[in-house]
């Protein structure tokens, strides 16, 4: 039988639907939740990011800015726009978008962010407060993942997960919270060796390597549920780190790239900004 088809873009359309009631309940309220996204030049996959994260704002009635920055830019007058936002009490949500020019430390950037306004999650403060289970921002796409799972109905208690990938947004990440959700997790990397040996013990598959379609039918086990957060722009077009026309053969249940995670990440940016006003006015 072949997979289950989990449409990100539809659960992502559904959160939507309820982040927008409670923008305009807390509007109500005269609290006014806002997102800046600072693009600095204008590498195109960046582009296409920012404008999806905009748009999603608008959608559910948030405020958000773009502020568009030429890539000649300083580290410092990057720093100073950072601590300006900061600074600014109607700013509840801080977005650098990543990569950044050469000339400037992404590391030094993300560390310069509020955390309380680090919506992405990438501030050491959010990643380790993530990592000993404590409130805090949970970077945008694991956050995504975790819902989408949710939301579909596959269990997690218990289950062997395999994430394929080592990134600190996305495969570190993710493994700590399926851990917190009582899975089993392997994490699996480029020098892992017989990759296919452990992968096949998944029940649940991230693959989050970027590379197109490694993951085929030999390393998924009959049944298996996969999540692809690959994002390859290939010849072919857009394609993920799966294999998806073999895998959905022998899956019960896999995301599609694009329309899986993607729209996720966005609407996970938007619920945290959400939080991030809320938990201002408190
Ligand atoms: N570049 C690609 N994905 C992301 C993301 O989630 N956040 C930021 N800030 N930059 C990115």
């Amino acid at each position: 039988m072949p997979a289950k088809i989990i449409s990100g873009k539809q659960i992502a359309a559904d959160i939507r639907q309820e982040l927008k009631a409670e923008v305009s309940e807390l509007r109500r309220n005269q609290i006014f939740p806002k997102l800046v996204v600072v693009l600095v030049g204008n590498h195109p996959a960046s582009e296409s990011y920012v404008k999806g994260k905009i748009r999603a704002a608008e959608e559910i009635g948030m405020e958000s800015v773009l502020i568009r920055l030429e890539d000649t830019i300083s580290e410092q007058e990057l720093l100073d726009k950072v601590d300006e936002l900061n600074k600014d009490t109607t700013v509840h949500g801080i977005l650098v978008q990543l990569p950044l020019p050469k000339q400037i430390s992404e590391q030094r950037i993300i560390e310069a962010i509020a955390a309380e306004k680090d919506v992405d999650g990438f501030h050491p403060e959010s990643v380790g407060r993530m990592v000993i289970g404590l409130e805090t921002f949970l970077s945008c796409t694991p956050q995504g993942i975790i819902e989408l799972l949710q939301r579909s109905d596959v269990p997690i208690q218990g289950k062997h997960a395999v994430v394929v990938g080592r990134s600190n947004i996305v495969g570190k990440p993710v493994a700590l919270l399926l851990l917190q959700k009582d899975a089993t997790v392997t994490i699996c990397h480029s020098k892992t060796s017989d990759l296919a040996a452990i992968t096949k013990q998944a029940d649940i598959l991230i693959a989050a390597v970027g590379r197109a379609e490694m993951i085929t039918r030999d390393h998924v086990k009959p049944g298996a549920v996969v999540i692809d957060v690959g994002v390859n722009r290939t010849e072919k077009g857009l394609v993920g780190d799966v294999k998806f026309d073999e895998v959905s053969e022998i899956a019960s249940a896999i995301t599609p790239v694009p329309g899986g995670v993607g729209p996720m990440t966005i609407t996970m940016l938007m619920a945290n900004t959400i939080e991030s006003a809320k938990r201002h006015a408190r």
